[in-house]
């Protein structure tokens, strides 16, 4: 059990919630309640919050992070926003390849890594996420779908660099829908993308990676599923728009 060797995180991805004077009141509320935090806490939120979310976190311990940026660094992508923005702002966290990005947007592993290369080229930390539907857990392909898209995502990552890397496993059917993969099958996932990853950098780098469980994680289950061996913190969704559940979660979490 290596559990002390990587840092456990807590991350809230807002997604497309929140307008300005609710994300100062949300900020404002969540900030005396985890102060205290054993673990790292994080709150990625939309882009037009990022300037509140800086200044309202601004001498506290939470982090600020965004949820998804382009591959290029300027240019005529009309409506997109780039690593390099992100990082010229302060930013320090960025969100890459969620499931929604996949579904809705057409993200896919080529576009994913090509956002990965952008964001660590921006010395931006990000958070990867990886999980399968479904039907491809019914078909048992769990494990190659998460495989895979973390091999393709981390294409062309040295390990100096992997060093900025968190990887959020989210299988899809547990996001938003009240149905959290058990304790069991979290680690099991969680485990296997552990063990591709001492397979592409070695054990020390693998141990030292910090491996989240997101799907519908919350206050009541948080605890079960961040003590799980190669479970090292969470990506919160609906729970992290509460403060009393995001600060709970991050209490669950701290070691
Ligand atoms: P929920 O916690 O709302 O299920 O969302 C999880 C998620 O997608 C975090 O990125």
């Amino acid at each position: 059990m290596n559990k002390a060797l990587r840092k456990a995180v807590i991350a809230g991805n807002w997604k497309m919630n929140k307008n300005r004077a609710e994300a100062k009141a949300l900020i404002a509320e969540m900030t005396p309640l985890v102060k205290d935090a054993g673990c790292e806490a994080v709150i990625c939120v939309p882009y037009t919050n990022l300037e509140t979310a800086l200044e309202a976190t601004r001498g506290t311990n939470i982090h600020v992070g965004a949820e998804n940026c382009h591959w290029a660094a300027s240019g005529a992508f009309t409506g997109e926003i780039s690593a390099p923005m992100l990082a010229e702002m302060g930013v320090e966290y960025v969100i890459i390849g969620h499931s929604e990005r996949r579904q809705y947007f057409g993200e896919t592993d080529a576009t994913v890594n090509k956002r990965m290369r952008a964001a660590l080229d921006a010395g931006l930390r990000v958070i990867l996420c990886v999980g399968e539907l479904l039907d491809q857990r019914e078909s048992g392909i769990t494990q190659e779908i998460v495989s895979m898209q973390t091999k393709v995502a981390l294409g062309g990552v040295t390990e100096e660099e992997l060093k900025r890397v968190i990887i959020a496993y989210e299988p899809v059917w547990a996001i938003g829908t009240g149905k959290t993969a058990t304790a069991e099958q979290a680690n099991e996932v969680n485990h296997g993308i552990r063990t591709v990853v001492e397979e592409l950098y070695g054990k020390k780098a693998a141990d030292g990676l910090t491996i989240q469980y997101g799907g519908s994680m919350n206050a009541a289950n948080a605890e079960e599923l961040t003590a799980q061996p190669d479970v090292d913190g969470g990506l919160i969704g609906g729970a992290s728009l509460k403060a009393p559940d995001f600060a709970a979660i991050v209490r669950a979490a701290s070691r």
